[in-house]
């Protein structure tokens, strides 16, 4: 997957801009405020329809305009191909999106343009809430195995319905039953497809942590989202008097996380601010790896002031990383020059410099 031609218009600082990127690494460089991060986000919108900043499209559209519009030509199969995809956000209502003329939908464009974005959120992938771990993880599955989005789709329906049953205190021991066996039946499948997809991805973890980080020992474990000793109706059995005080479902797939350690201690606890930040980006370099190796195409990685938090001899192992992918990397960095000196000579980069929500050409 790549993309050769960019237009993004009405983005926050960016009017109208237009750019060919390299389909290896594109560095994008400027001043605070000049609209790297801008261009990432608007790279975000083409394959996801929103910004990974905000979720309010007030704040994305540049002031006093309706809408933000971004049009690219990519490559999806990255079979030779050109074809013509846009994205409009509009300030109110829904996002359209375009593709070779006709509308799709958003899991078709998610399965489009597989996208991993490397930010300072991406910290909270250690630090923040299993939600944002559980979301990496399905990230993988749902491109892993395409039974996964309607499998996820339907164990979300069942939990929703047994949350409001419980929330309104409908429900008794011989109803619960009921609801629980199609519970457990979607829990089963999509518990069996997170284990699959983290058996996969970590042997690509550990390379990439062994590249990045040398010998530090990072376990990547995975909690079931209740006690996997027990069977889940029996779980569910035993909670059911808590869940009905409470409203909602408290065990399931719901509450699974992964769990990551450095020498058996919590990494998040564990480790320095440059070592969390190459071991997040481990892991979504990991899953990028996976990805290509089983879908044949490389991603599309966003990767916001790259140099930021890392020392000049992590910041070159980073790059090597990048480089030695087929992944299409957009990096952004103030000053491009503190990259310059760690990219192979044979390696397609393109650099482009902003100022003021404008490109200047490759340099
Ligand atoms: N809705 C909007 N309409 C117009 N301008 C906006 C809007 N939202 C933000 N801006 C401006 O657009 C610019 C966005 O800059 P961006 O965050 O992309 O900068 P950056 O180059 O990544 O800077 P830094 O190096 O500080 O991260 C800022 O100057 C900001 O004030
Ligand atoms: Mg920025």
């Amino acid at each position: 997957m790549s993309i050769s031609n960019l237009q993004i218009k009405n983005l926050r600082n960016i009017s109208s801009i237009s750019f060919a990127p390299s389909s290896a690494i594109n560095i994008i460089c400027g001043e605070n405020g000049s609209g790297k991060t801008s261009i990432l986000e608007a790279i975000n919108v083409l394959g996801l329809t929103r910004s990974f900043r905000t979720n309010k499209a007030r704040h994305l559209v540049q002031t006093e305009q309706a809408s933000t519009v971004v049009f690219a030509s990519i490559d999806p199969m990255a079979q030779g191909f050109k074809q013509s995809l846009g994205v409009e956000r509009p300030v109110e209502g829904e996002a359209r999106i375009r593709f070779e003329g006709g509308d799709i939908d958003l899991s078709t464009l998610a399965e489009l343009i597989p996208l991993q974005v490397i930010n300072s959120d991406t910290f909270m992938l250690l630090e923040g809430s299993p939600a944002v771990r559980r979301q990496f993880l399905d990230w993988g599955v749902f491109h892993a195995d395409k039974a996964f989005i309607q499998l996820w789709r339907g164990f979300r329906r069942v939990l929703k319905q047994r949350n409001t049953l419980l929330k309104c205190g409908k429900i008794d021991n011989q109803l619960r039953q009921v609801w629980d066996r199609e519970f457990i039946a979607f829990s089963d499948q999509l518990t069996r497809l997170r284990i699959e997809y983290l058996k996969l991805l970590k042997p690509e973890f550990d390379k990439v942590v062994s590249q990045l980080l040398g010998d530090m020992d990072v376990q990547l474990g995975f909690s079931y989202g209740w006690d996997k000793k027990r069977q889940l109706d029996e779980v569910l059995a035993s909670n059911f008097e808590r869940d009905l005080r409470q409203g909602f479902t408290g065990s399931g797939p719901q509450r699974a996380d992964i769990k990551l350690k450095v020498d058996g201690h919590n990494a998040a606890e564990r480790l320095s601010r440059g070592q969390k930040k190459l071991v997040v980006s481990a892991l979504k370099l990991a899953q990028g790896a996976l990805f290509q190796r089983m879908n044949g195409r490389p991603c599309i990685y966003l990767i916001d002031d790259l140099p930021s938090e890392l020392d000049s001899a992590h910041g070159e192992l980073f790059c090597k990383v990048l480089e030695q992918s087929s992944n299409q990397c957009f990096i952004t960095c103030v000053d491009d020059s503190s990259l310059n000196a760690f990219w192979h000579s044979q390696t397609d980069i393109a650099t482009f410099r902003i100022a003021d929500g404008d490109i200047a050409a490759p340099m």
